[in-house]
């Protein structure tokens, strides 16, 4: 009992994995207990962090590399366990705070992390309440459905003596607030069953991520629709996919009916949730009609109508059997019964009372200020009682709050916290044999029942606060303060006032970003660049020079023709004055944020040129306008032309290989041959421009950084760029270096591939082209993966060569991304694939083998910059 059924064999469906910003996904907070980063689960469309900060103690363990790949789930393979302590919490902080209906979930996957061989077996706790006993050995999980009283939720493991508790993974969501009402009760969810299934659904058909375990039982006779969008009713609260309503199991006949039965603990309450549509289209006038019965008491009669979902609770049942009968009723004519989901819970009785909020408050911050480890400083103060912390005493009144602390010889030091003052139960404070300094404060005065107060054997200056000394001399107040050598106990001592002292750090913070101005401007002053030939490429074609807006005017014959329209402004077509053509990009005035990109863009390009970049003509920056003047690319950008069906001109293969190695030349010059490298940080399709010889160059610098540091240290910044093409590193981590840039390449380089864009828009929801091209490449099937307009025309070798460095830009980690001079490499090997096919062809011999072809390769190498298009 308790456990929520054992998905090892379980596949999942996964086809539709939604984009979402690549965030975390709004109401879901996920966690990877033990994981050593966060990542992006590409399986699962969801981001897991790491769970530090969840929780203080514990150590991470990876689980036996026996068992590492027994289940495809990222969440077993780490795990966290609890050697110390009884009670080991995590603290939750949803956005949305108490009040709010929440399902928790915690899996467990023991893996034999600790060569045992020994599963333990353990408590949970939800806040200060029992919720289930964990003992399993297989990826399971226990989930509640749970709304907290404050805004911190807090799920405990006890050790109950059988073993050293674990987690795997932790995760909430947040439901709507008018499903699965219960009283001050929680839900443990024991099974959640999508009837005549055969396969799981979980996020993101399930915008809940409900575990929709598939479920056929024998005696009845499963019927199912095809997918219709019409099943999701938006107004259905309970939200239960299309795909899970989408199935379900009909009785055999309208006289039998469907029957399900378990044992149970006689101490448990159930409740019952039924989810049903009709998804059988019945002669109008017709409808289906049942009842339901739990332990043979009639609990509800059920009507369906025709794709409409319907949500039923069962009452609250117990007993040591349970047992469940939907039955026709005599309206319903031959139509059987049928059930499309349902979901087993019992109730969790909420009955410890958390302690006082501002006690929580005032011991966080002294644990926190003083550093204070212990290990029963976890979980509610003084709830429930068998686990409350070590040094305090509560009063278990509604609420409980706390009467004595002590903290004596701990070692602690400082000023006092005046957090101690707001501890208001506060009957005996013991603080003795610490080195605290500084004053008494006044404000333990204001403790209405302290009645001891023991700071002896410390190092406190000054003398005893009046107010308290009158407390003594009223004899409400016990004080001992022996042991302090510096504390004046005579009446002449008087506290002396502070002296000011702000003035020096306001003085060293402006210093402080003055410092951080000229930093800046040092990286743009030092940034040079050189080409691989080792030559200045700067000493330039075209010079770029200052323009003035009349000078706009003219070439763009009064902004006559937009060309295109970027996040800050329109393109225009341009005309220089000896007739060249030029793309003119205009600052919309209304664009505040874009002066700054403007600005850093207009500041690279008079910095890095190279022939794969788009290069700078010129700008313009009076006090209204700003202008960047480019070479005109003729042929506009690649994702256009990768996605214009209406297009007569199809890229070839060598079109899209020579397309690969032309960006690759452009970034590995970026972050190579740039000194710092600069990072672009907004690669995508739409950013690589093709001229008119399809020479393809790496446009639009807005977002990009030079890096100080030469080597890959990274720095923090904020996530800029396009989803679908953003490092998921980067965004879990901010942390920002060249492999971001590889990332997008690697995107990139699926495009090209297979003429789908970043984020391929579907009736059903968006899909990431990793998520839908990894699946069809663990298949092998290459005619599959490659642009189906090719008509099968690419060369099978060179196309599993690009395929398997694409592959090689996108891992989830940073690290294991090669550097773009590696990815270039390999581009090269790839077209000289191609090329040596070409020949090969040419001269008749069209029955080449690949490795002859790649021992072909190196002739063409050098020769490469000399490759003519192909058009
Ligand atoms: C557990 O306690 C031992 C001994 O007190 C200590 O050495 C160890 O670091 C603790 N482990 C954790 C995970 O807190
Ligand atoms: C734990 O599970 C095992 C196997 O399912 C069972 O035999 C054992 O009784 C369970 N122990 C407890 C304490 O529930
Ligand atoms: C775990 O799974 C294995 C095979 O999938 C099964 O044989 C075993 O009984 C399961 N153990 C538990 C405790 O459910
Ligand atoms: C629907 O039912 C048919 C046969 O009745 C079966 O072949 C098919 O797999 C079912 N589809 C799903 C999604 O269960
Ligand atoms: C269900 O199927 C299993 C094995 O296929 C069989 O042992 C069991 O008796 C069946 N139950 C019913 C109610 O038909
Ligand atoms: C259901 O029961 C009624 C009366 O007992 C009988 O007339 C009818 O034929 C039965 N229907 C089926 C489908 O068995
Ligand atoms: C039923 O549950 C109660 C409370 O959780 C527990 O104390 C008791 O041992 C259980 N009984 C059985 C037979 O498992
Ligand atoms: C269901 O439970 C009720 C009450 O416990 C009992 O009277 C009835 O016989 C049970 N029905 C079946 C089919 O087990
Ligand atoms: C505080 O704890 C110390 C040692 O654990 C003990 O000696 C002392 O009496 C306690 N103080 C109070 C007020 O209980
Ligand atoms: C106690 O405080 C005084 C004055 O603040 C300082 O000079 C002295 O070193 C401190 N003694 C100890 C043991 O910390």
């Amino acid at each position: 009992m308790g456990r929520m059924g054992v998905w090892l064999l379980v596949g999942m469906v996964g086809m539709l994995i939604p984009v979402h910003g690549q965030d975390q996904i709004p109401g879901f907070i996920s966690i990877d207990c033990g994981a050593p980063n966060d990542y992006y689960d590409i399986e699962l469309g969801i981001y897991y962090k790491k769970d530090e900060g969840f929780v203080d103690s514990g150590e991470n363990r990876q689980i036996s590399t026996l068992f590492i790949n027994e289940n495809k789930w990222q969440q077993s393979k780490n795990l966290r366990f609890f050697p110390n302590g009884t009670r080991n919490c995590y603290t939750l902080r949803p956005e949305q705070g108490k009040g709010n209906t929440y399902l928790i979930r915690t899996l467990f996957y023991y893996g034999n992390y600790d060569n045992k061989n020994q599963q333990p077996i353990f408590d949970l706790h939800i806040g200060t309440d029992y919720w289930t006993t964990v003992n399993t050995s297989n990826w399971t999980s226990y989930e509640i459905i749970h709304v907290p009283t404050t805004d911190n939720i807090q799920v405990c493991l006890i050790n109950t003596g059988n073993g050293v508790p674990y987690i795997s993974a932790l995760e909430l969501r947040l439901l709507d607030s008018s499903i699965y009402l219960l009283n001050s009760a929680s839900l443990s969810n024991h099974w959640r069953y999508d009837i005549g299934s055969s396969v799981m659904y979980r996020y993101p058909q399930d915008i809940y991520d409900r575990l929709w375990s598939a479920k056929i039982y024998n005696s009845t006779i499963p019927i199912n629709i095809t997918w219709t969008p019409s099943l999701s009713d938006n107004n259905d609260a309970y939200r239960v996919p299309a795909e899970v309503l989408g199935t379900a199991q009909r009785a055999t006949d309208a006289n039998s009916s469907i029957h399900l039965s378990w044992p149970s603990n006689s101490t448990n309450k159930w409740c019952i949730y039924f989810h049903f549509a009709e998804i059988e289209s019945l002669p109008s006038g017709q409808k289906r009609e049942f009842t339901i019965s739990v332990n043979g008491k009639l609990a509800e009669t059920v009507t369906l109508e025709y794709l409409k979902p319907l949500t039923v609770a069962s009452p609250l049942v117990s007993g040591s059997k349970i047992n469940l009968s939907i039955k026709a009723t005599p309206q319903s004519g031959r139509y059987p019964p049928i059930l499309n989901a349902v979901e087993f819970f019992t109730i969790v009785e909420l009955r410890n009372i958390l302690t006082a909020m501002d006690d929580i408050t005032a011991i966080n911050d002294i644990k926190k200020r003083y550093s204070i480890y212990r290990d029963s400083w976890q979980g509610d103060l003084c709830a429930p009682r068998d686990f409350i912390w070590d040094g305090l005493e509560c009063s278990y009144d509604n609420p409980p709050r706390i009467i004595s602390l002590n903290l004596s010889s701990s070692q602690l030091m400082g000023d006092l916290a005046a957090s101690l003052s707001d501890l208001l139960a506060l009957v005996s404070l013991d603080l003795s044999g610490n080195q605290f300094t500084g004053l008494i404060p006044e404000s333990l005065a204001k403790l209405p029942n302290l009645k001891f107060l023991n700071l002896s054997e410390n190092n406190f200056t000054g003398s005893i606060p009046e107010s308290l000394q009158k407390k003594i001399d009223d004899k409400q107040l016990q004080l001992r303060v022996e042991g302090n050598p510096h504390l004046c106990l005579e009446d002449s001592c008087k506290p002396k006032k502070k002296r000011n002292s702000y003035i020096i750090p306001v003085i060293a913070a402006a210093s402080g970003s003055v410092a951080i101005l000229l930093v800046a401007l040092a990286i743009i002053w030092r940034c040079k660049c050189k080409n691989k030939k080792g030559h200045r490429e700067g000493t330039i074609k075209l010079k770029n020079r200052p323009f003035s807006y009349t000078e706009v005017l003219k070439i763009t014959d009064n902004f006559k023709t937009v060309i295109g329209e970027g996040g800050f402004g329109k393109v225009y077509l341009g005309t220089l004055a000896n007739g060249t053509k030029s793309a003119v990009k205009m600052l919309s005035r209304t664009s505040r944020q874009g002066y700054r990109e403007f600005k850093t863009e207009a500041q690279l390009l008079m910095i890095v040129h190279h022939r794969n970049l788009v290069s700078l003509v010129g700008y313009c920056d009076d006090a209204e306008n700003m202008a960047l003047i480019y070479e005109f690319m003729e042929n506009g950008d690649l994702r256009h032309h990768l996605s214009d069906q209406s297009s007569t001109y199809v890229l070839t293969w060598k079109d899209r290989l020579r397309i690969a190695v032309d960006a690759a030349q452009g970034l590995d010059y970026l972050h190579n041959g740039c000194k710092p490298p600069i990072i672009h940080r907004d690669l995508k399709t739409s950013n690589i421009l093709l001229n008119e010889s399809m020479q393809a160059k790496i446009a639009d610098f807005g977002l990009s950084k030079a890096f100080a540091a030469e080597n890959d240290s990274h720095i923090s910044t904020r996530p800029a760029g396009t989803p679908g093409y953003l490092d998921p590193e980067f965004q879990s981590s901010g942390n920002l270096n060249r492999k971001s840039d590889v990332y997008s390449f690697g995107v990139i380089l699926f495009e090209l591939i297979t003429g789908y864009p970043a984020v391929i828009r579907s009736g059903s929801g968006n899909i990431h082209i990793l998520r839908w091209v990894t699946p069809i490449i663990e298949r092998g099937d290459i005619q599959s993966v490659v642009d189906p307009r090719l008509d099968g025309k690419f060369n099978v070798n060179s196309a599993w060569k690009l395929v398997e460095t694409a592959v090689s830009c996108v891992p989830t980690t940073a690290v294991r991304r090669p550097d773009i001079s590696r990815v270039l490499a390999e581009l090269k090997e790839c077209w000289d694939i191609e090329m040596a096919l070409e020949r090969s062809q040419r001269m008749g011999s069209s029955k080449i083998r690949s490795t002859e072809a790649f021992e072909m390769m190196s002739v063409e190498l050098d020769d490469y910059e000399s490759v003519p298009i192909a058009r």
